[in-house]
């Protein structure tokens, strides 16, 4: 009997193919850094293989928030074609949290001051494509930080990921600007791309509670819908939490330093709703305790609210 649903269930997986996902935001400063550091190790608790790659080109930090004490060789030792592939990734050890053997995280670290993707002459960009190719075997997800704005070096992640996360918080220009992405992005947003699904997927980062960064993605969704014909998914939120911004002054992993935090929950659960979009997996999601708002803070949101809904 045990044998049969071993046998089942090994027929009916699926083979494991390499997802890839781009983190990009319209404002800068609105944590897809730390995000999409948090997420690869995150994953790999999962049982994951992933390749965290630094595409924010000369604006590279993914290496501090990791961690890593002067990385020797970036991705333009790959561009320039002077390192190969296995010199240049740094390799994390999987922690005891993971679930599974089988997870794993590799940075690939950018540099600063290099040049943009889009900037790359011919030549450049076929030697770094030949040797990302070797990453294909490597991993399961390949995560992207891509930077912020709607210029064509960031753009460009989006429309070739499978899966993208626009990053916003609950702050009025950092949701203009994501709303500016959505829009420049076109109907590259929600269209396939040489038969890849390039979905467009929201999280609202540095919220107060679930509750705001409901109501954040509920605007930005709102509005895309009306004046776009389409909106993002709203993947999920990751609250503001003063344990991740002394991480980053300590230079530390704070899913790692802090696997128990309010960020690192959240971005656990991020997780599993990748993990229930691309594999079908049920993970459950975990509880955030989050801290109650005052009641005259409450009274005053509610009432600014229905003052500002009904003037329009
Ligand atoms: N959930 C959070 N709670 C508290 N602080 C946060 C959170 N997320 C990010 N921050 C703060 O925001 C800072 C910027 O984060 P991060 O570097 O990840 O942003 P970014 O979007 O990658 O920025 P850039 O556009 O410059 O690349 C962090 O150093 C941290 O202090
Ligand atoms: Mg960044």
């Amino acid at each position: 009997m045990v044998q049969d649903n071993k046998q089942k269930n090994q027929t009916n997986t699926p083979p494991q193919r390499l997802h890839t996902l781009s983190i990009l935001s319209g404002k800068g400063g609105v944590g897809k850094s730390n995000i999409a550091a948090a997420l690869s190790f995150a994953l790999a608790d999962f049982g994951k293989r992933v390749v965290l790659i630094d595409a924010d080109l000369g604006m590279a930090n993914l290496d501090i928030l990791c961690g890593v004490n002067n990385a020797r060789y970036n991705i333009a030792h790959l561009i320039d074609g002077s390192r190969s592939l296995s010199e240049i990734l740094v390799h994390f050890r999987t922690s005891q949290r993971a679930t599974s053997q089988n997870g794993a995280v590799a940075l690939l670290p950018g540099g600063v001051g290099l040049k943009e993707i889009a900037d790359l002459d011919d030549n450049d960009m076929e030697r770094l494509f030949e040797a990302m190719s070797g990453l294909e075997s490597l991993s399961d997800y390949l995560i992207m930080d891509a930077g912020a704005g709607i210029h064509k070096g960031v753009l460009s992640f989006a429309y070739a990921s499978e899966m993208t996360i626009l990053v916003t918080t609950p702050e009025p220009t950092s949701i203009r600007d994501a709303y500016g992405v959505i829009k420049s992005l076109g109907a590259a947003a929600w269209e396939s791309v040489e038969g890849v699904a390039t979905g467009l997927m929201l999280v609202v980062n540095m919220a107060n509670s679930s509750r705001e960064a409901a109501e954040v993605a509920d605007r930005i969704r709102l509005a895309s819908m009306q004046f776009l014909g389409n909106a993002p998914v709203y993947l999920g939120y990751v609250l503001k939490d003063e344990a991740l911004e002394r991480s980053v002054k300590a230079r530390k992993i704070f899913y790692r330093t802090n696997p128990d935090s309010n960020a690192s929950i959240c971005v656990r659960n991020l997780a599993g709703e990748l993990l229930r979009i691309c594999e079908g997996a049920n993970i459950k999601r975990e509880a955030v305790i989050e801290t109650q708002e005052g009641t005259v803070r409450s009274f005053f949101r509610r009432l600014a609210k229905t003052l500002f809904n009904d003037k329009k």
